[in-house]
């Protein structure tokens, strides 16, 4: 597609992953600029301004949203704030991108869904895992009927987080960070899980805190059954020296599996055809090109999307069906029971709370502001 015009973005949070989104502005520098950086701390944004070219800087989104013309706000502060600034964007008739997690909780996202709804502006999550060529491939050869029923799937999130990485105030924590390795981590791999397998309808699920110094578990294990009968178990550790992220899926025609850790080409997937369905091969090596799963991805994604009129991916439907995924580990684990898709209203404790406040181990971190 030939880009038409060139979209106005700023990025609020100028900390680590702020940096992945700019240098994706900078690979689509045809498309859109980045026309402002905001940061509570000022260094940091002039700093972040000066690597970037940004012309201005600001100390605070409502100076921002006041001051200049915007088509998207890239989010990339923690995630307790990502709420209120998603909202306040909206409101302003901007659309956000909202860093992963979008939201706290279910009841910030039913939040932000109505905000969405009154202002007619869509709120987008990144899950930069969905917009590789391989997914969008599979999603589409899936729908095909090409590779038949899924049956089977695991979802391994294996990765280290030395206690260090927990000096960082709002990590570690339920009421800034919503959750461990299952809320900040794993979430990319199962949020592709869902979006290549769809609706879930049932899951069962443990939690534990192996060894890291945090007040939300370290590791998460999952069995879950999907709407159309398909079966996979997921797991999600920050305590496995040997990185690795992994999605494998078992098809009546073949298997699929990628193996990557934190994004995918073409060359880390693999399928492997049953019998007699080497057909499912020629459809899977069409030739089409090669495109990394990431922000650069997902914003070129955007940019067609928004280009043609059309509502972008990831949408606050698909976003919540992950989120409360999330919120399904959490209230299995620590109920110790099954938990039914839709079972969580607004008044269940883990509707407000990822923690449903029920978590068996005592905090180690003191409160923070
Ligand atoms: N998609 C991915 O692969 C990926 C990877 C890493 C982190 N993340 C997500 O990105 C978000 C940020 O993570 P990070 O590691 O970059 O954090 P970080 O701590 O490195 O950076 C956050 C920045 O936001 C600033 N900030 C805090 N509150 C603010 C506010 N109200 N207004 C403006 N600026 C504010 C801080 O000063 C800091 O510079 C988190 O939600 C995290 O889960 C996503």
């Amino acid at each position: 597609m030939t880009p038409s015009r060139q979209f106005r973005t700023a990025i609020v949070g100028t900390g680590a992953i702020a940096h992945a989104h700019a240098t994706a502005i900078a690979e689509l520098a045809d498309r859109a600029r980045v026309v402002a950086a905001v940061d509570v701390d000022p260094h940091r944004a002039s700093a972040f301004a000066e690597q970037f070219g940004v012309p201005t800087t600001y100390a605070g989104v409502e100076e921002l949203l006041a001051n200049e013309q915007l088509d998207l706000v890239h989010v990339c502060t923690p995630p307790k704030t990502h709420v209120p600034i998603a909202v306040a964007a909206m409101q302003a008739g901007v659309v956000p991108l909202v860093e992963k997690p979008p939201a706290l909780t279910l009841v910030e996202m039913d939040r932000l869904a109505e905000v969405s709804a009154l202002t007619g502006v869509p709120s987008l999550t990144v899950f930069q895992h969905r917009f590789g060529s391989a997914a969008v491939k599979l999603r589409r050869l899936l729908r095909e009927g090409v590779f038949g029923r899924p049956l089977v799937a695991t979802c391994e999130t294996l990765w280290f987080r030395d206690d260090a990485y927990f000096d960082v105030p709002w990590r570690g924590r339920w009421d800034v960070e919503g959750g461990g390795p299952t809320m900040g981590h794993g979430i990319h791999q199962f949020d592709l899980l869902l979006s290549v397998l769809g609706d879930w309808d049932e899951v069962t699920a443990m939690a534990a805190r192996q060894s890291r110094p945090t007040d939300t578990e370290d590791v998460s294990l999952a069995l879950v059954r999907f709407a159309d009968g398909a079966v996979a178990s997921v797991i999600n550790s920050l305590v496995s020296p040997r990185e690795v992220s992994r999605l494998r899926i078992d098809f009546e025609h073949a298997t699929v599996e990628v193996e990557h850790l934190y994004g995918y080409r073409d060359e880390h997937w693999r399928v492997t055809p049953v019998p007699g369905h080497e057909h499912v091969l020629d459809r899977w090596n069409d030739g089409s090109p090669d495109v990394e799963s990431g922000h650069t991805a997902q914003l070129a994604a955007i940019f067609d999307a928004l280009e043609a009129g059309e509502r972008p991916e990831v949408g606050l439907d698909e976003a919540r069906r992950t989120m409360e995924f999330v919120a399904a580990i959490y209230a299995s684990a620590f109920r110790g029971s099954r938990v039914r898709s839709g079972e969580l209203g607004p008044d269940d404790p883990f509707a407000s709370r990822m923690d449903g406040g029920a978590v068996p181990w005592a905090p180690v971190k003191e409160p923070v502001s």
